[in-house]
């Protein structure tokens, strides 16, 4: 697709990631950026460059997601492309003392934030979609939901989670001409990454923002599921499902060294 004349959400717009896709979408010549954040400042912020609207939106709640997308049709037209693209980092613990936690809480924030906020996107744009023949999701999710991230168990299976649900939203509605893509950088330069030590995520390298945005938007001219920044990626997902055990003992390997280096 090209987002050319388009209007467009995207959610976590107003840094990072979010905040390159909105800079990329409009310079494409989007006729609307609609970025929804909870950061509020930020968003306005990222609107008046992008000529575009911010809306408050924590994409916990699915009556915040509703709110958006029915604001932004009102105010805006039918959006062609709807970005799931916030993100939480959702604890790190480099010793993994125990995979399961202490509490639910970064477990359940994590699955609210990567995953029922793309299902509450789906719920309540599915319907329009299908009504005028079709529109686009681009999903932000990670290698950690192909791959894992060593060191950050909630994380990594609500972003696994998070491919599965793309998966069954592609294949649910192709028929409908909905369209899906996935994004699953490695290390990317935003708050986020800043806000835990180095580690395997930066292995291949830290990518800009702004590079990731722009292999969105050659990955939604070619309309491809799968959008890697990090082409290295595709590799390990072979080795992965080449050799499961295998590949399970080359990340404890990862692990262990983790622990080596963060138990000094
Ligand atoms: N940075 C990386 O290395 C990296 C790698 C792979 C995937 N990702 C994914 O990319 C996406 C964007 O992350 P980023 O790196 O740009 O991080 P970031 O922290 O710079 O931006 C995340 C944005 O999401 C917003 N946000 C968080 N929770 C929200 C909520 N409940 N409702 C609305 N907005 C919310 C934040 O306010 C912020 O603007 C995330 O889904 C993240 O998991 C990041």
């Amino acid at each position: 697709m090209q987002v050319t004349g388009k209007v467009v959400v995207v959610t976590g717009g107003a840094n990072g990631i979010g905040k390159a896709l909105c800079e990329a979408f409009h310079s494409a010549g989007a006729s609307k950026v609609v970025v929804a954040d909870m950061d509020s400042s930020n968003a306005r912020a990222v609107a008046a460059t992008v000529d575009g609207a911010a809306f408050k939106c924590d994409v916990a709640q699915e009556k915040d997601i509703a709110h958006v997308i029915d604001e932004t049709e009102r105010q805006f037209g039918p959006i062609a492309l709807f970005c799931s693209n916030a993100g939480i980092g959702g604890g790190f613990d480099p010793m993994s003392v125990n995979a399961g936690g202490a509490s639910d809480e970064p477990w359940q924030r994590s699955w609210a934030i990567h995953v029922m906020a793309h299902v509450y996107a789906a719920r309540h744009l599915v319907p329009r979609m299908k009504a005028r023949g079709g529109g686009y999701f681009l999903n932000t999710i990670s290698a950690a939901g192909l791959l894992s991230q060593v060191g950050s168990p909630a994380y990594s299976t609500t972003k696994h989670a998070a491919v599965g649900f793309a998966e069954n939203l592609a294949i649910s509605h192709k028929a409908h001409n909905i369209k899906v893509s996935i994004l699953c950088p490695q290390g990317v330069d935003t708050n986020m990454l800043r806000s835990i030590p180095k580690g395997p995520q930066s292995g291949d390298g830290d990518l800009a923002p702004e590079q990731v945005a722009k292999d969105v938007l050659a990955g939604l001219d070619q309309e491809t599921f799968l959008i890697l920044p990090h082409p290295q990626v595709l590799g390990y997902m072979r080795k992965k499902t080449e050799n499961y055990d295998r590949w399970i003992g080359g990340m404890a390997k990862i692990q262990a060294k983790m622990r080596d280096e963060f138990g000094k």
